[in-house]
């Protein structure tokens, strides 16, 4: 016997998981992530990667800073996940101590910036971005370690983006992420919201990839 009613509303988790699995399949097969881990680039495409992610995550988690003290949304603000801090340790590692100087940023990383900072002080949307981010570097983000590693010759120096020490077992901390965010008490036009700006954080990050496969190519 199920332990939910077969009416029951689906939780928000399984409403995003989902709403993007489609979006999910399509940002893991864009040619310049399947390239990448297939160990056709090289560190400079990583390291390229790693750059665009910093002003993203500088916005998300400006926006983490301001949904701290939402009386709802704070629960959703975990320090184990800051990555801003490690993304710079990682940048030093890849392009050297200049490395503010030598890194470009890409239009469709300043746009999907630009969109976190727009939305990113309403819950909804955070969570959507929040959730696209986060849960993906805890699942997918640790195939991408691997393969950077065996391709590309890391051995952690540069791949700090996707170590969490403070989180052991990734399953666990997911199954806690998700019952936070099934615990935000949205309404019907919120949870709405929350699943096209997931769908859209999606889009961004395929932008981002789009640009990059401009750039580096096998
Ligand atoms: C190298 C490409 C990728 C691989 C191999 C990959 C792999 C995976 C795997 C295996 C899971 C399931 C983990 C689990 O159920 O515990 C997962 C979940 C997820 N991934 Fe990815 N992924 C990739 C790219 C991405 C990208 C680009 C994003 C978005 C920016 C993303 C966002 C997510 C999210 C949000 C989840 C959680 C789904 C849920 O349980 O609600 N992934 N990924």
């Amino acid at each position: 016997m199920s332990a939910l009613p077969a009416d029951a509303a689906p939780t928000l988790s399984a409403l995003l998981r989902d709403g993007t699995r489609d979006d999910h399949t399509a940002a893991e097969s864009e040619p310049f992530i399947e390239h990448l881990m297939s160990g056709d680039l090289d560190r400079a495409a990583y390291a390229d990667l790693a750059a665009q992610q910093l002003v993203v995550y500088e916005a998300l988690e400006e926006a983490s800073a301001a949904v701290r003290d939402d009386a709802r949304g704070g629960t959703l603000v975990f320090d184990e996940l800051t990555r801003v801090p490690v993304i710079e340790q990682d940048l030093a590692f890849l392009y050297g101590p200049a490395w503010r100087e030598e890194i470009r940023i890409l239009p469709a990383a300043h746009e999907y910036a630009a969109r976190i900072r727009e939305v990113g002080s309403s819950l909804p949307h955070y969570a959507a971005h929040a959730y696209t981010r986060y849960l993906g570097d805890l699942s997918g983000g640790q195939i991408v370690r691997r393969m950077m590693e065996r391709h590309y010759g890391l051995d952690g120096a540069g791949l700090a983006f996707y170590s969490f020490p403070e989180i052991p077992k990734s399953k666990v901390f997911k199954d806690v992420y998700r019952e936070r965010l099934d615990g935000l008490r949205l309404d019907g036009a919120e949870v709405d919201a929350v699943l096209a700006e997931a769908r859209l954080a999606f889009r961004l990050n395929r932008a981002v990839f789009a640009a990059l496969a401009q750039v580096h190519r096998p």
